[in-house]
């Protein structure tokens, strides 16, 4: 099967996905896959690049890349690719939107507002949520344009970060817990992952890449903790229309899971999460890639 690994793009997140498609040309398993490197960044490139191949294997992350749109296109050219669809993809991409599905089913998620513009910025807004909170891109990812904001000075520039990525500004408020993480893969749940940030003091871009920027362990839970991590990965999963795989991040505070979001195209470098968690569940990475490329043809 000739499988092209799409990456680069045209988000923030360049350099992690030129890592995950190093990765995932590495690990593709020579018996049954060619593997072909597409690099793109127009979309004549991606066009272009997917002429003949039998597979688009996704290692693009955030804006025209996990947000539907490389989807809906391979879909007009009727290319079978990686993981979730345009309408997931989409849902995911856009945290407010995500959010506001899942406190519709009552799943946990910390209160949150949302601008789009700086007419919006509103201290006492802000202040109503409860400081600290976290100010992030509407729709990024790997935490750039993140700020932790501990008190009303601060969250001006933060929010300018922001609006430097992204249209849309949101902020949450911060759950003092452990930051978790919950894969699937195929329906079904990945062991739970518990991250500690070292150096940093939230798990931000350099300690989700830098080697030692993080203790990332499997995570042995009370059994009613783990029980409700995995439901409302599952039911987040199910909500937001998943397919294939994708990684759930929460924040465990008194045994509540909060879900910060939902990955549909969740990092796949050296030092990434699902690898990790798929890898607890058995899986190499080269059968973690064969699983997501025959989840997404059936
Ligand atoms: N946005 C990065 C790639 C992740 O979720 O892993
Ligand atoms: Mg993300």
């Amino acid at each position: 099967l000739k499988v092209g690994v799409i990456m680069g793009g045209v988000s923030s997140e360049y350099e992690v996905s030129l890592n995950t498609g190093r990765e995932m040309l590495k690990h593709l398993d020579p018996s049954k896959y060619e593997g072909i490197p597409v690099i793109i960044n127009r979309l004549d490139q991606l066009i272009e690049g997917v002429n003949g191949l039998d597979f688009a294997l996704l290692a693009l992350h955030g804006a025209y890349g996990e947000d539907g749109t490389v989807q809906g296109t391979l879909e007009t050219l009727g290319i079978p690719y990686s993981g979730s669809g345009v309408l997931s993809s989409s849902l995911c991409m856009d945290k407010q939107l995500s959010k506001t599905i899942l406190r519709h089913a009552g799943i946990p998620t910390p209160d949150w507002l949302c601008w789009d513009s700086m007419e919006c910025y509103d201290t006492d807004a802000a202040r109503r949520l409860g400081y600290p909170v976290m100010v992030k891109p509407n729709a990024g990812g790997s935490s750039i344009g993140m700020t932790k904001v501990n008190s009303g000075q601060e969250l001006r520039n933060a929010v300018l970060k922001a609006f430097a990525e992204d249209a849309c500004v949101m902020i949450e408020r911060y759950t003092a817990g452990q930051e978790i993480t919950c894969s699937l893969l195929n329906g079904k749940l990945l062991p739970v992952i518990g991250i500690r940030s070292l150096g940093e003091e939230w798990f931000d871009y350099s300690a989700k890449y830098e080697q030692g920027g993080a203790d990332e362990q499997i995570l042995q839970l009370p059994a009613a903790t783990a029980e409700r991590v995995q439901e409302a990965a599952l039911a987040s999963y199910r909500l937001l229309k998943c397919s294939v795989y994708a990684r759930v991040d929460m924040m465990l505070k008194d045994g509540v899971p909060y879900v910060l979001e939902v990955n549909t195209l969740p990092g796949m470098t050296e030092t990434s999460l699902l690898p990790q968690s798929a890898l607890a569940a058995g899986f190499t990475f080269s059968g973690l890639l064969d699983a997501i490329i025959t989840g997404s043809l059936q």
